[in-house]
């Protein structure tokens, strides 16, 4: 019988580093900064998230999100990290591995955003290479996948720049900005890229 080993981290996780930048957990002195950036990010962001809810970008509503990402890391449903520039330490973006499967599928989806003023300068494909060392060696995962509407084109960039397979087309997948939207599906398994 198999046993798979599910992650409980009983120290504070540690910082993950990047090609100049670190992924870190989200605290509630970050606030000003995400939602400054993400509202000055409102428009670019709208048509691949979904609908933001009204109070989003309220201090409230920031609270909520992180009690609800603390919980799922200390019940190893979710790990939502933010993406910090290592030169003056500006918030740039965020990327979460989300819905974690354990048992036989050892799985997780990943998702990711960059604040307008900070794409297209390799962020996030700092950030990706990053979390995929902790995804399969600390988290142990067999596979991270990801979706993307297929006229998401830096999102596909990315994913294949990362070493992810395009594996398949699922139909009206997420509900992103209000309509069921059909989207590419890739994976990365444990093991070299592009596997
Ligand atoms: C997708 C996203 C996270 C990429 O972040 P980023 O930090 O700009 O990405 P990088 O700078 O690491 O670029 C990765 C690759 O994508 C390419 N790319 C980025 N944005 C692009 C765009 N709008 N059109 C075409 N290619 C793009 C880059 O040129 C690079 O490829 P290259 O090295 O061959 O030139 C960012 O554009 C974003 O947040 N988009 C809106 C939200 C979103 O799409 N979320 C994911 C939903 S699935």
């Amino acid at each position: 019988m198999a046993f798979f080993r599910t992650s409980n981290f009983s120290d504070p996780l540690a910082a993950i580093a990047g090609d100049g930048v670190t992924l870190r957990l989200p605290q509630m002195a970050d606030y000003p900064e995400w939602a400054a950036l993400r509202d000055a990010s409102r428009e670019f962001l709208k048509p691949w998230e979904p609908i933001w809810p009204v109070d989003d970008l309220t201090r409230s509503a920031f609270r909520r999100r992180i009690r609800r990402y603390s919980e799922d890391l200390r019940t190893d449903q979710g790990y939502a990290f933010l993406v910090v520039r290592n030169v003056d330490g500006a918030l740039v973006g965020g990327l979460t591995l989300a819905n974690i499967r354990r048992g036989v599928a050892q799985a997780a989806s990943l998702g990711y955003w960059m604040g307008l003023p900070f794409t297209r300068r390799g962020h996030m494909t700092a950030a990706v290479s990053a979390v995929i060392p902790f995804a399969f060696s600390t988290l142990r995962l067999h596979r991270v996948e990801a979706a993307c509407i297929p006229t998401n084109a830096g999102s596909m960039r990315l994913l294949e720049k990362t070493g992810f397979v395009r594996e398949g087309y699922a139909r009206e997948y997420l509900c992103i900005n209000g309509i069921w939207q059909d989207h590419l599906l890739y994976a990365r398994l444990a093991g070299v890229a592009g596997s």
